[in-house]
């Protein structure tokens, strides 16, 4: 139907488009197609067929927030090259729900062990069951976001690629893995993604675009020093105690940092311990909540660290260890560490309540968050949950704690002392006890945290929340179960927990 030096015309205009140009040349031929009566399907030529601009969707896979603000820099940078992009967390994805329509990129991180992140763990089982070929025609790109200290280098990720393919579908470019120090190296990744789908729009439908590789080494950008282990920096043991008394089974340190530069960090952070070489390989370094507030205690980091211990088969004690080269610090002593950002821990707003869930040194972030809030003159109100062994030896920061309930800054608080009686009573038994009380303060717009361990503490302490959620809303545990990810995929609930 068309010339060939019409056709030469249009192909050389489409390929001199920018994604936004494009939709509107699109939008502009229908609306003169229709006038004309012309469309667009008559277009005959063969290997050419008109630019319809498919979506991007982003998934990310995370734990501290790393592949959720990754995620979130691609969408504005593809958003402005004209692509219609979706980002979302994983989390409550199905695998149904996956658009073989769309180009999908997910962003994953690893954890634990070489596992996926605590919420992505339901879409990775759902994709580990899966039957073969479900995902035939399926187009993705992964970035996997890890730790080559780690023995499962971003094991997640590449778990993620090897069971899309089984399962049929098609990388549309090769999968990246970044290191710690992926900040510097995020941006070749970014414009690779970016080129390539434009290289995938401006070409004809159907047409094959070979797989572009992944780069081996990427040139450094911007530094990072302090906020990754790769950078350490090294501060000065300021002060050291333990918190427990007497009768307590329980060692837990204080420990304040200072002399470390001027490097800021937020309430939810934490610090990583590098271990001095031990005979053995380098160790991975240790994480440990940030228990000060950045405004009142400027120049100083504060930890708390409980000394980890176990019995060894000889019949002697044995110690975990990062927490047992803590434990033996003294003032003045030297400390390597790093500043492990939580991208995922949202403050509370100004006038927002905050319902902090954090027995055992899970108290950590709450501490910080609490000073920080009465510092800031912030109106919002907080809620903790505490507890422990006993109330007598293992109140951790008991006198500042009576301080911030007389003072307002803290509104409510409930202890939970499992061996103070017989019958054992734990935070998530209080937290039942509170239900009516506590639904108002969610339906008020409370954040909500949980911090400290993970198995069972937060476990337990998640399902009790649901079953409040379920018996207030009057609403199924199913239900509940949703209204806490939604609440989560907003950033109101929140959990720091190992
Ligand atoms: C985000 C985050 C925040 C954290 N915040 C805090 C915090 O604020 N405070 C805190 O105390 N911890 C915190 N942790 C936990 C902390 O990072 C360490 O995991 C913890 O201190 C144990 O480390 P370790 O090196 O002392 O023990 P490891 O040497 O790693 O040992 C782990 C456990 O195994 C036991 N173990 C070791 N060897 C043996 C053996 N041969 N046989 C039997 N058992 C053995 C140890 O006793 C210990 O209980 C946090 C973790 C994360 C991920
Ligand atoms: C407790 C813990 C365990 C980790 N385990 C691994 C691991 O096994 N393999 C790996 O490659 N990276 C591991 N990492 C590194 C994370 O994947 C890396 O910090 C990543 O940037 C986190 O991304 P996120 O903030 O999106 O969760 C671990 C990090 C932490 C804090």
């Amino acid at each position: 139907m068309l010339k060939d030096n019409q056709l030469q015309i249009i192909d050389n205009l489409i390929n001199d488009l920018d994604g936004h140009q494009r939709s509107w040349l699109l939008g502009y031929i229908q609306g003169s197609t229709q006038a004309v009566a012309v469309n667009l399907d008559n277009l005959e030529r063969p290997n050419f067929s008109p630019v319809v601009q498919r979506k991007v969707n982003i998934l990310y896979a995370t734990e501290t927030g790393n592949s959720k603000s990754l995620s979130m820099e691609l969408h504005k940078i593809l958003h402005t090259k004209g692509q219609k992009v979706k980002s979302a967390s994983v989390n409550r994805l199905k695998l149904e729900s996956l658009d073989k329509d769309a180009r999908t990129i997910f962003v994953v991180a690893t954890h634990g062990e070489g596992d996926p992140p605590e919420a992505a763990k339901k879409f990775f089982e759902s994709i580990s069951d899966a039957k073969d070929q479900v995902l035939a025609g399926f187009s993705y790109a992964i970035l996997g976001l890890g730790d080559s200290s780690y023995e499962k280098y971003c094991a997640a990720a590449v778990t993620l690629d090897q069971q899309l393919q089984k399962l049929g579908a098609k990388p549309f470019t090769e999968m990246q893995l970044l290191d710690v120090d992926y900040q510097k190296t995020k941006d070749n990744w970014i414009e690779r993604i970016e080129s390539t789908i434009e290289e995938i729009d401006s070409n004809a439908m159907g047409r094959v675009i070979p797989i572009r590789k992944a780069d081996e080494t990427l040139p450094a950008k911007r530094s990072t020093m302090g906020y990754n282990r790769l950078e350490p920096i090294v501060g000065k043991i300021k002060d050291i105690f333990v918190l427990n008394d007497i009768d307590s089974n329980k060692q837990t340190f204080h420990i304040e940092i200072k002399d470390f530069g001027d490097y800021a960090y937020r309430p939810g952070d934490s610090v990583g311990i590098i271990i001095p070489n031990t005979k053995g390989p380098d160790a991975v370094p240790r994480l440990y909540s940030i228990s000060s507030s950045p405004s009142l205690h400027e120049g100083e980091i504060h930890l708390t660290v409980a000394l980890a211990c176990h019995d060894n088969a000889d019949g002697t004690k044995g110690f975990g260890l990062a927490s047992s080269y803590l434990s033996k610090m003294g003032i003045e002593d030297k400390l390597r560490f790093y500043i492990h950002e939580n991208k995922l821990f949202e403050l509370p707003s100004e006038t927002q309540d905050a319902i902090m869930i954090g027995p055992g040194t899970g108290v950590a972030p709450f501490r910080s968050l609490t000073f920080e809030r009465q510092e800031k003159g912030n109106s919002g109100r907080n809620w903790l949950f505490f507890g422990d062994q006993f109330s007598h030896c293992d109140f951790l920061y008991q006198s500042e704690w009576q301080e911030h309930v007389q003072l307002g800054s803290i509104n409510q608080i409930d202890l939970a002392f499992s061996r103070d009686q017989k019958n054992k009573i734990y935070v998530q038994d209080k937290i039942k006890s509170k239900a009516s009380e506590l639904w108002k303060w969610i339906q008020g717009g409370a954040m909500v945290y949980i911090c400290g361990s993970k198995d069972p503490m937060s476990i337990d302490v998640e399902r009790t929340l649901c079953e409040v959620i379920s018996e207030c809303a009057g609403i199924n545990l199913d239900a509940a179960e949703d209204y806490l990810l939604q609440l989560e995929d907003e950033g109101r609930y929140i959990k720091e927990v190992y």
